[in-house]
């Protein structure tokens, strides 16, 4: 009868007309809820064995399901298998290819279900899945930075604040500066995949179910490390969408920031690194130009990271409990989100160890900037000036170097003396680059040893994850 109207087979029975085909297309996911399509048939596998072993349905039944869902998954992965609008979205979809296929069991499969708790286990099986994907690509990055940080541990460039040349730094302590970051997004990840990785299966459409479901079966046979432990909390829930999402946009911004150094860096202007021709491209009309493509598309790319998280963010702030429509709107940014911080992952993994430091550039430049200034008021200090008047001392001397083009260190000790007679002729080992990284030996310092020693721990921590 049903079908006479031509009303969705699912929900059709109180309609009285057909839904209107426009309508029908602005209502439905099935465009791009499909991709999960391999966990929609995983959380039915699930519901269905626990199912049975309640005695809800029968072994021969279940063995039915799993059977003709099965072979569903495979008719998709052929790409055999044609997706309809008119059943709206992933989860109507396979089930009625499932009745197609073995005809009244299938029909058995949505009891003590709802599709409100099915999409909410499909979502947390997907992001638990691409939360360990992702994992492994950042832990790769890490040790890729980690490797690229070894080869230059010795090397010397200016560190900088506010992008005027401070201090003089080593190259591989400001790689494990990226490293950092990249350790606390990993950490931010691993907290989002605890959350993310509890079953909303048996909370039905809101109020749970009369059937004598066992919730920690279905849990358990997902391999979710408990069920969610309120039914209307369990299906209006999208936190872990929203988790992801803000775990996404810092580890973008982070990214963002690195891209922006490298873009930096490889102008010709700095001149600090090459990266390879792989990964950057030519302009077609000015035939000198290699351009950092990926770092400025990482860069970009940050933006609609931080978009998914504002929007999801927003769908969720003036939702009533317990499901809404609403909440179809959460996979797209969500799945963007997901794929474009594989993507840039990736890249990034791909191109890091690759990079080569120009380092003679490099040294040059921290020497250019009067980057041991600090440690001459630092040497003053110690033989007895008060810091303030070491500190104008050095300025004098800066301003001579200045105007005369000439480093700190490239003064005699005559010159030097000249500012201050505490100057004497071991004022050397600190005026050079190599003596003013090597001073700040430190926990966390820029001495190659303490680089070489984070390294080592860092390199500790990988190997145990
Ligand atoms: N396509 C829906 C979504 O993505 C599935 C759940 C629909 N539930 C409902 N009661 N209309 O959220």
């Amino acid at each position: 009868m049903s079908s006479e109207k031509e009303t969705n087979k699912s929900w059709g029975g109180r309609f009285s007309e057909a839904t209107d085909t426009f309508v029908a297309r602005f209502t439905a996911s099935v465009d791009f809820d499909q991709r999960l399509y391999a966990q929609d048939i995983q959380g039915s596998i699930a519901h269905a064995t626990m199912l049975a072993s309640v005695g809800v349905l029968t072994e021969e039944e279940k063995d039915q399901i799993i059977e003709g869902l099965s072979d569903i998954k495979a008719e998709i992965e052929a790409g055999q298998f044609a997706w309809s609008v008119e059943l709206e979205d992933v989860h109507m979809n396979i089930e009625a290819a499932l009745t197609r296929r073995i005809g009244i069991t299938g029909k058995k499969l949505h009891t003590g279900r709802s599709r409100n708790d099915q999409v909410a286990t499909d979502i947390r099986l997907y992001l638990r899945d691409q939360i360990d994907v992702i994992a492994a690509e950042l832990t790769r990055l890490q040790k890729g930075v980690l490797a690229l940080a070894e080869k230059e541990a010795e090397t010397i460039m200016p560190g900088f604040t506010h992008l005027q040349t401070a201090q003089p730094v080593t190259f591989g302590h400001h790689l494990m500066a990226w490293y950092e970051m990249l350790n606390r997004d990993y950490g931010r990840l691993m907290d989002c995949r605890k959350r993310a990785n509890q079953s909303p299966l048996g909370a039905a459409a809101l109020a749970g179910t009369s059937y004598p479901i066992n919730r920690e079966l279905s849990s358990e046979l997902l391999g979710f490390s408990q069920p969610t432990r309120n039914s209307l909390d369990s299906v209006s829930d999208r936190d872990f969408a929203i988790e992801f999402s803000a775990f996404a946009a810092l580890l973008l911004t982070h990214m963002s920031r690195a891209s922006e150094e490298l873009v930096l860096w490889t102008s010709a202007q700095f001149n600090f690194i090459e990266l390879p021709d792989r990964f950057c491209t030519g302009s077609s009309i000015m035939p000198q130009k290699k351009n950092p493509d990926v770092p400025e598309l990482v860069r970009g790319k940050s933006g609609r990271v931080n978009g998914n998280l504002v929007s999801l963010l927003t769908l969720m702030k003036s939702q009533p409990l317990a499901y809404n429509k609403d909440n179809q709107e959460d996979k797209e940014p969500l799945f963007d989100s997901v794929d474009t911080v594989r993507d840039c992952l990736r890249a990034f993994a791909d191109m890091v160890p690759a990079i080569v430091a120009n380092r003679d550039v490099m040294y040059e430049a921290a020497k250019r900037g009067f980057s041991t200034a600090t440690d001459l008021a630092d040497y003053l200090v110690r033989k007895g000036i008060p810091f303030r008047d070491s500190h104008e001392i050095v300025g004098s001397a800066v301003a001579k170097g200045v105007a005369e083009k000439r480093d700190l260190s490239d003064m005699s000790l005559e010159e030097l003396q000249a500012f201050s007679p505490e100057i004497q002729a071991d004022v050397f080992d600190v005026l050079t680059l190599e003596g003013s990284v090597a001073a700040r030996a430190h926990l966390g310092g820029t001495a190659p040893a303490q680089v070489r020693a984070a390294i080592a721990d860092a390199k500790n921590a990988l190997d145990q994850r």
